[in-house]
């Protein structure tokens, strides 16, 4: 990078008001995937007259180059910068957000956002907008697909990695894509598990469950934010300037670009806090979002706010300023095509090695959740003890589904499909008969809402045998067979925006496929494709083995196969609870206790449900946090404390014993919990504080050492949005360790007097 800070100043000198409020316009030239019902019109006409600073959605190196050429003919030349959705990878597509963070794996997530970083910016994408961080922990929000689940310090680290992976510490180099962490905040905890819905939130909740992965990510060095949908505690989001500048910018230090939403800050009329487009832009730009997506309020409008003394243009050039820095940053003042050449010559797209990271995630994210007998790794097909699989459900041929909601610019036809995965596995030596058995959905109404997409492909498509007769199919090919392999689950936009649900189930037409199944007596694998934590009780009786492979993306059926036959450990632990029952949503292990807590059964006067069995945990889910089994035994010591007696800043190492009781080698993720059972507040149960991913060859026992300090007992006594206070109380404290957050053991210790008081975020 040439230029510099002083080369800014200079520019911002030389600019009209209306050039300044050109670069706060963002905007998408419409086609192709939209995320809201507006578009932008005259794209082309307003690039040339200088009324556009960035465009987002812009899906080949042909169209960025033209866009940019028509910048360069404005006064002063100013480049545009190109965002795109890159959620969960470009065009190589890498299991879901969610399905990665499954991997407890930071330094795999960091290599996935460096392959999507590389793919993006060689069609010319400066700007990702990703990765998404709402800690969500109500699975009836569509969006929980695209974030890392439920948990502050797992979504913490994986904020910190996707930054790394997407940035490679210099934005200046063509490879590397600006990250833009979202949304800010709070969007995950809406009302009812509704996209765009309300969220009402304690200060101190915000402080210790929301934000830490926006400060993580922020100090990771991420350039940009963009705003939230919802309205937290009353004031929408694009409107906040509390959350925005007072507390993120001013306080936390927060230097980079603000981004709207799309139609954010029109959307301000609807929240029913601007009275028009002009009190709409005037009140974002007030609260400190630097750049209008798609709304042009802030185009249409700015000018005369000013004229009429509303806004100072002092505020529109601080604005003006940060959309010139993240352009200055990217390296687009040195050269506004150095992303588009770099690309030509690398073509990093869909290489063999992006294709092969793809295939190893997917074992890595894929969480198993029963084996029963070890039927899982099924036999190595040349072993000749099974012949015949039967491949059933109506994900078994699919390509249309299997990269997840949010893979724009992503084909279908680049996917290997599951079956082909498997026939390519076992070559001659095993027959893999398909049936689909079931549609994913029967309802028309419902299969065209789930094909919202459907300009491209659709996603469910309805047999034109009837369900009985696909039924019929499946399980004469199931009798047929030595073991079943049902994938079943949901359509990609059954999860992602816009795509709550008010049922966590498996549609039904699936649910009968499966019952069916199991009736015939053969061994049954049931592998579920989801963007969300489903309600799987009854599936979890009927399957002899049960997965969740999320949406696994372009190697799916490689990496599935991998899996089934053991060629990969799969080794994910779920990054959200899998609760027993819709009616226990919203739903976290991180709860705080009760003053009536639920035994392990129903007990009148305890905090449970009244129609829940005994044998079901009350309050904690079918399927805990951090939960997962690899195809390995793996057993846990105790958690041993050096000392239990501690003072101030002193250091303490637990240490656990964990054992590979298997003959294969293992993966297994040890990880360790903070309980503060004494407090001025009542604090969560367990708060996730360390984790550790480990190989463990077999028969092979390893001490795993974690380090715990001062800091990770601290909680934050907010008492309003800005207020960054953290208090760190003496006392007992127990520190947990085992293979998920309800499994643990756990070693209390005494930590004395610490003097960190009064610390801040
Ligand atoms: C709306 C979504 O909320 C956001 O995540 C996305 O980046 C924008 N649309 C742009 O498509």
């Amino acid at each position: 990078m040439t230029k510099d800070m002083n080369f800014i100043d200079g520019l911002l000198g030389q600019m009209t008001l209306e050039e300044k409020i050109g670069q706060l316009n963002l905007v998408t030239p419409g086609g192709e995937t939209l995320t809201g019902t507006v578009v932008n019109t005259d794209v082309a006409e307003k690039i040339r007259t200088g009324r556009i600073g960035g465009i987002f959605g812009v899906k080949s190196a042909e169209a960025v180059r033209v866009f940019q050429d028509l910048a360069q003919e404005t006064r002063l030349k100013i480049p545009l910068m190109f965002a795109e959705d890159v959620i969960h990878g470009q065009k190589t597509i890498f299991p879901l957000p969610l399905a990665l963070a499954a991997s407890w794996d930071m330094d795999l997530v960091r290599a996935t956002a460096r392959v999507a970083a590389r793919e993006a910016a060689s069609i010319g994408i400066d700007q990702v907008y990703s990765p998404m961080i709402d800690v969500c922990r109500d699975p009836r929000w569509g969006r929980i697909a695209e974030s890392p689940g439920e948990d502050p310090f797992l979504a913490s680290r994986f904020a910190e990695a996707m930054v790394e992976g997407y940035q490679n510490n210099d934005l200046s180099h063509p490879d590397a894509v600006m990250a833009c962490l979202k949304h800010f905040c709070g969007y995950g905890g809406g009302m009812g598990g509704r996209d765009y819905d309300a969220v009402d939130l304690s200060p101190a909740t915000l402080h210790d469950v929301v934000l830490p992965p926006f400060v993580a990510g922020m100090r990771a060095g991420a350039g940009s934010i963009m705003a939230s949908f919802n309205t937290l505690n009353g004031v929408p989001m694009h409107a906040n300037r509390a959350v925005i500048t007072e507390l993120f910018r001013e306080k936390l230090g927060f230097g980079g670009l603000v981004v709207a939403d799309y139609t954010g800050i029109l959307e301000l009329i609807a929240h029913g806090v601007a009275a028009d487009r002009a009190d709409a832009a005037r009140l974002g730009l007030t609260a400190g979002v630097d750049m209008d997506m798609v709304s042009e309020t802030y185009l249409e409008t700015l000018e005369d706010s000013v004229g009429a003394g509303l806004i100072k243009e002092a505020e529109i050039t601080a604005a003006c300023r940060r959309v010139l820095e993240a352009k200055l940053k990217l390296g687009l003042f040195d050269d506004p095509y150095h992303r588009l050449d770099w690309g030509r010559s690398a073509q990093p797209i869909l290489t063999a090695a992006n294709r092969q990271l793809a295939r190893e995630a997917v074992a890595a994210a894929t969480v198993v959740l029963k084996n029963d007998g070890n039927l899982l790794p099924l036999p190595a097909p040349e072993s000749g003890k099974i012949g015949t699989i039967a491949l059933v459900g109506p994900f078994a041929l699919d390509r249309v589904n299997m990269n997840g909601t949010w893979a724009v610019a992503a084909s279908p036809s680049t996917v290997v499909p599951i079956a082909d995965g498997l026939r390519e596995a076992v070559g001659n030596a095993v027959s893999v008969l398909t049936a689909k058995g079931a549609n994913i959905v029967d309802e028309l109404w419902l299969a065209s809402r789930l094909n919202v997409h459907d300009w491209k492909d659709l996603s469910v498509v309805i047999d034109v045998r009837s369900p009985e007769a696909m039924i019929a199919e499946a399980v004469a090919t199931a009798s047929s067979a030595d073991v079943t392999v049902a994938v079943v689950g949901e359509a990609r936009e059954y999860s992602g925006e816009s795509s709550s649900r008010s049922d966590l189930s498996i549609p039904e037409p699936q649910k009968k496929l499966l019952r069916a199944l199991k009736a015939t007596g053969k061994p049954l694998v049931v592998v579920v494709m989801t963007g969300r934590p489903l309600v799987l009780a009854e599936e979890a009786l009927l399957a002899d083995a049960l997965l969740v492979a999320w949406f696994g993306g372009t190697e799916i059926g490689h990496g599935l196969a991998d899996v089934l036959f053991g060629k990969s450990e799969p080794s994910g632990r779920l990054p959200a609870t899998f609760p027993y029952s819709l009616g226990q949503v919203p739903i976290t292990y991180s709860h705080r206790p009760t003053g009536r807590p639920a035994p392990g059964r129903f007990q009148k006067f305890t905090s449970g449900y009244v129609d829940l069995p005994d044998d079901v945990p009350q309050n904690d889910g079918l399927y805990p946090f951090g939960f997962g089994l690899g195809y390995g035994t793996v057993a846990y010591g105790p958690p041993r404390a050096v000392r239990t007696e501690l003072a101030g800043e002193d250091r303490l190492d637990v240490t656990v014993t964990v054992t590979n009781l298997g003959d294969r080698p293992t993966l297994e993720t040890v990880q360790l919990y903070i309980g503060d059972p004494v407090a001025s507040v009542s604090r969560p149960v367990k708060e996730l504080k360390a984790f550790r991913k480990l190989a463990l060859a077999p028969r092979v026992a390893e001490a795993v050492s974690f380090t715990v300090t001062a800091a990770d007992l601290d909680f934050s006594v907010a008492e309003t949005v800005t207020d960054t206070r953290r208090r760190l109380e003496g006392g007992a404290f127990d520190i947990h360790v085992g293979p998920n957050s309800r499994d643990t053991q756990a070693v209390r210790v005494v930590w004395n007097e610490p003097k960190i008081e009064g610390k801040r975020s």
